[in-house]
Order: C-alpha cells, then structure tokens, then sequence
C-alpha cells in the first residue's frame, strides 16, 4: 500500500493537549471557526484589518484587494512599506536590540550570536554598500550564498533599498545559474569564495566565474564575494570586490526605501511541467503579512522561542522561515551552515540540545534518513540527546508517511509535541493547508485544514467541487495576499500556468491531487498532478532533465519518470536512446556515471538521475507519443500487465527493465 493510502486509511488521532489549546495563539477549535468564519463573511476586511494589526506601514493602504486585473491580483497596493524596516527596525523600537536574532552554527561548530542590533547594524552597511556601487530600488541582484548570517544579510540589505533578490541554491550549476542572470536581467551577484559543508570546502565564486564564460552576463555590473573561507579564488579586477572592503567603511544606518506593497521582493526560480525554471516573483506586503501570520499562528511563536528551520535560504522556505518571518516576529533563531549527518547524524539533535530549540521545522527526507541512519549508528539516536526544549515540530516540502511521522512525534517530539504538517509552495509564499497546534487533532499524513481565509478545495478537471473521500485537482477558489505575482517576464505563462482556462480562469491550480477524508473533511495531498517530481522535497521538472540528457552529444531522446523511493520519496529515472549502439554491462555502467555527471553539470547535483536505462527506442504509440504510464510502470519495476495494443514496439519493454 503506498504512502497517500496508508494516510488516508490512517485512523489515529492526536488531539493538542489542554496545555497547549490554552497557550496557542489561536486556541482551540472555536477560535479557528471565528476566523474561517471572518475570512467568509468579509473577505477583505478580514485580510485588511490582520494586515493593519500585523505589519508596520509607512503609509496606509486604502484598498485591500483589486481584482480589476485578475488573475494579477494586487493586495494593499496603495500602501507603502518596507520588509527589512519590519524584520530589523521595529524591532529595536520595540526594545529588543540586545535580543539575539541569529544563532550561527558553522558546519564545524563554531557558534556566533547575533543581536538584532548587531544585525540591523550589518544590514545597513550592506546596504549602503551596495548603494555605493550603483544598485538601486527595481535593479535585480542574483544571490548565491551558503547559509550564513551574511545570506541572510544580504537578502535583508536588497529589501531594505528596494533591490529585488533572487537567490540560486548553493547547488545548482554554473549554467543554471547563467539562465537565471540573462532571465532575471540582475546588475549585480552576490556570492562567497567557498561553502563549507561536511568538512569540505567547496567552491562558490569559481561558478559564477564559469557562467560569465558561458556568455550573456554583460547585466552584471560587479560580483560581491563574501570571505567565508579565505581560499584562493581569482577576482577579475573592476567587476569583483570583497564584501568586507565593501562595507568597511559604509555607516550603520541606512534609511529604508519605502516602497509600494506589490514592489517585487523577490524572483525566485522553480521548476514547471515545462520548459525552462520560472521566476516566480513575489510581492512585499502581502508575502510579510501571511509570512509573519503563519509564524505566529502555524508556529504560535512566542518571545522564549528559539526557531530552527532547516531549510537553505535558497529554497522559498528558507526565505520565508528563516530570512523574513522569524525576524519580522523578532524571534530567536538557528542558522546553520552545515549537512544533518556531520560529523555524524546526530548534529540535528546535539543542536536541538545546546540551543534549546523550542520549535523545528524541517523535511520528511531528512527524518527519514535520520531515522535509518540512527538504526546504522546507535549513537545518534536521538535518544542519546536532551530534547525536552522542544514543544512544536513541522514538516514541510513532501508528503510525510505515517511511519516517518510515528518517528518524528515519538523520538523528537517525546509524544509531547505537535507536528504542523504543513502543505505549501514557492508560489503560494507561505502555508496553505496546516494544522495549528492550538487547533487541530493531528492525524498522520494528512496535512488536515486551510490556513483561516484560504479558500482551498478539490474540484474536477471542469471545476466542480468533489464530494468528500472523493480524490480531485486541488485550487484556491480566491486570491490570497502572499500569492505569486506573476512569472517574471511572461506573464502568458503565469496565466497558463496557474489560471488555466478549464476554471474559466478563476481558480489559482496548485498543481498537486488532493483528497479529503469522507469523515472530517482533511486534506491528504496526493502528489503533483503535472510533470513536475518531488525529490528530497525539491522539485525538480521532468523536462527539463530531458533537456539536459538530449544536450549530450551522444543522447538521441531521453524520458524522465519518477518512481518511488523510501528515502527521497521520489527517486528520478531516466531512460536514454544513444545515438550509437545500446550499451550493456560494463559499458552501461560507464555510461550512467557520464550521464549522471552530466546532469550534475547542467542542472546540479541534485538533478541527477538515480536510475538510467538504455533503449533501442522508447515506448510510443504509433503516432510517436512516448507512452509514460508505461515508463512509469517499468521504473517501479511492475510487470506490465497495462494495454500495449497501441504500442508500436513492444519488444522495447524488455529492454527498459530494470
Ligand atoms: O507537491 C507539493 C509538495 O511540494 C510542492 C511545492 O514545492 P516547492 O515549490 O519546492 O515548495 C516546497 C516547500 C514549500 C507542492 O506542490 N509539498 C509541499 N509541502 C507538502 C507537499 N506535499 C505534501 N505535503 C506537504 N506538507
């Protein structure tokens, strides 16, 4: 039985205990009533008065929502704020300077506190800094860093003078990189000379160096590389600078750009069913409001807190729970530099242990391959490890099993602690369907109820709702606040993609099946409903691996599936036609390895496949459309026992197999 049966067969129940109803935020069921009940009654003035109460305006806005543009949808756009003046500034006004906001912990341990003060301080001279060499409010500037106080920063620093970011995760490749400068146009990168992960160091800025050589650069103005390692990394002279030199002599303040609500705070780039990585770009106060209500209601963050996510500031989790939200609550939080099984897998708990974290947040893969790593290693166990500090956990990114969640709730959280399994997307900018800890009896893999005042539901492909217990398309029936704008620089794609005509294009189409239970009406997610894979919780597009293998001069056509993994929850898997003879034996072996590679270079480590298999030929039906449900089966390694009637070659099978 898979994983989303299992879940929606899943019969026990976790009721929040009375201590915690009583603490929360929002406490208990009737409080999440009321606000659905608000959110209903007066849609606008439900998400105009959280937006008054909850983020600090240079101006006000006069108009909460304009749909004269729909599917553009604009929220509070009258109005004038700035992110960074929300996360730092206010802060100090309200007496918690000398509170810390940053605890960093480096990959090798070494631990750095950081006041808001202290950080308000380098936010501002980061600012100036990058004022001082020309990039001003509108200019795009493409962020690849590892996770540091300095990441964090130089985000913080973008929203304070009104840059746009995008940051690249750490992982992607120099040409991955390369498409999303020319794409977003950015005038300036910020990077570092090296990351240190696992007790390597590996090199950040000679990437970036690669992706000028590839060509179609010439927007980038300077490359600002921040000195994490001291390694010994080329600086083109006039173009590169030394963050350090840069700021040295800049001035810790810095008035903040107060900008528009739809300002665009952030392009961040995620893979669709097809084509290339689209920029989903992001707005300023409708993305910090829901950012700052999930944190204080999905959460229940409190001043004692001490919020860990896991996630890399080049995820959208990572910018909305860790660069904006925490700080913008003017919350304690974990950095962390460093891979969950360095020195051993234990590192996740001994943190959880020697910070006191009260709140973790973090993946199903990475408990998942806690969990078998801690049966390899007694040691690590987490048993072996003080967690009592902790009273909430939250998984993100991917489905979560039972088992996993079984785990999770008994070995970290002690049986104490509510898991918010929280359901959401780069596009949807924060949580869209999550329990509240106050709130919700917790049932196993299911991600439970919307966030009060999202309008999720399950329709079929014309848009009808399904009844309960029946499995549909999943959509927001109303724009949000903290919704994608649009698709940098395609606008057609953003309608496409998200307002698609079957709903006569008023529903935003999650792209993931969903199903709710017949009896509580829970909302289980049942897996994307597009070419789209979820590896390790990061999404990656089947065509654009295929992209990447028919790059290779010797691959002739490439398909990409996914199968099950136990570990990863999806694995990928390619199969390949060679332009030469099929390889077999070793011959194979040597060729996935050169394949793998490949991929690694094109798209980054991340996207290489797990498994490839050659083929004469693929699968097609006799007009020549590849058939994937059956690659899809042959992945799994099922016997085909699917209708091959209308396959031109089905001596092909027997070569896919596994
Ligand atoms: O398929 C859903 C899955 O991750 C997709 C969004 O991926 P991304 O934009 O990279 O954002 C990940 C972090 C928010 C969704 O379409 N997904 C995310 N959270 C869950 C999930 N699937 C099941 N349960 C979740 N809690």
């Amino acid at each position: 039985m898979s994983d989303v049966e299992t879940a929606t067969h899943e019969h026990r129940v976790f009721p929040p205990s009375e201590a915690v109803v009583k603490a929360a935020a929002v406490s208990g069921v009737a409080a999440y009533e009321a606000l659905c009940k608000e959110a209903e009654t007066d849609y606008e003035g439900y998400w105009g008065r959280l937006a008054r109460e909850h983020v600090s305006w240079k101006q006000p806005f006069t108009q909460t929502l304009d749909e004269s543009g729909a599917p553009f949808f604009k929220w509070f756009a009258d109005g004038k704020l700035n992110v960074s003046y929300n996360c730092l500034d206010r802060n100090l006004e309200a007496g918690l300077g000398d509170k810390v906001a940053i605890i960093f912990e480096a990959d090798d341990g070494k631990v750095t506190k950081v006041t808001y003060k202290q950080l308000l301080a380098l936010v501002s001279k980061f600012a100036n800094g990058l004022k001082s060499i020309g990039i001003k409010k509108g200019d795009r500037v493409l962020i690849y860093l590892p996770m540091s106080v300095e990441g964090v920063a130089a985000m913080q620093a973008c929203a304070r003078i009104g840059a746009t970011h995008s940051v690249v995760f750490g992982g992607f490749s120099a040409k991955s990189v390369q498409e999303r400068i020319q794409d977003a146009g950015a005038v300036a990168v910020i990077t570092a000379d090296e990351q240190c992960r696992g007790g390597k160091n590996i090199p950040l800025k000679p990437i970036i160096d690669e992706a000028f050589a590839m060509g179609g650069c010439e927007s980038i103005k300077n490359v600002v590389v921040y000195q994490r390692t001291g390694g010994n990394i080329p600086m083109t002279a006039g173009r590169d600078l030394w963050l350090h030199e840069l700021i040295k002599d800049q001035s810790e303040t810095c008035e903040p750009e107060w900008v528009d609500a739809e300002h665009p705070l952030f392009l961040l780039y995620t893979s669709g069913s097809t084509g290339k990585p689209k920029g989903v770009q992001h707005s300023s106060g409708g993305y910090l409001l829901h950012a700052i209500l999930t944190m204080k209601w999905t959460f229940d963050i409190k001043p004692d807190d001490v919020f860990w996510c896991t996630a890399d500031i080049g995820w959208v989790t990572g910018h909305t729970y860790i660069t904006y939200g925490p700080l913008a609550c003017g919350a304690t939080e974990i950095v962390f530099e460093g891979v969950p099984t360095y020195p051993d897998a234990g590192r996740f708990w001994k943190m959880i242990e020697s910070h006191k974290v009260s709140i973790f947040y973090t993946a199903p893969t990475a408990i998942r391959s806690l969990i078998k790593a801690a049966d390899v290693n007694p040691a690590a166990h987490p048993k072996n490890y003080s967690l009592t500090s902790l009273r909430l956990l939250g998984s993100v990114g991917e489905p979560i099993n039972p088992a996993a969640w079984q785990w999770y709730y008994d070995n970290i959280g002690g049986g104490r602690c509510p898991i918010v399994d929280t359901f959401w997307q780069t596009e949807t900018g924060g949580h869209m369907i999550t329990p509240l800890p106050g709130v919700t009896t917790l049932v196993p893999g299911s991600c439970t109820l919307p966030f009060p005042g999202i309008q999720a539901a399950i329709v079929d492909e014309t848009g009808n709702d399904v009844p309960w217990g029946q499995g549909g398309i999943l959509v927001v029936k109303k724009p949000w606040p903290s919704m994608i704008r649009t698709i940098w620089g395609d606008p057609e794609r953003f309608k496409k993609s998200y307002y698609p005509q079957d709903f006569q294009g008023k529903y935003y189409l999650a792209g993931d099946g969903a199903i709710r239970d017949k009896d509580n009406g829970y909302f289980t997610i049942t897996g994307r409903i597009d070419d789209v894979l979820n590896v390790s919780g990061h999404r990656m597009g089947t065509m654009e691996i295929e992209s990447a293998l028919v790059a290779n001069p010797l691959v002739a056509e490439a398909a990409v599936v996914g199968r099950p993994d136990e570990l990863t929850g999806e694995a990928i898997c390619a199969f390949v036609v060679l332009k030469g003879e099929r390889p077999t034996g070793d011959a194979a072996k040597k060729m996935i390895k050169e394949l793998q590679d490949w991929v690694g270079k094109e798209i980054g480590p991340i996207a290489k496949p797990k498994d490839i298999r050659f083929g004469e030929n693929l699968p097609k039906t006799r007009s020549g459309k590849i058939m994937r449900r059956l690659l899809r089966a042959l992945a799994k390694g099922e016997e085909i026992t699917q209708d091959v009637s209308t396959l031109e070659n089905p001596a092909i099978l027997e070569q896919l197999k596994g």
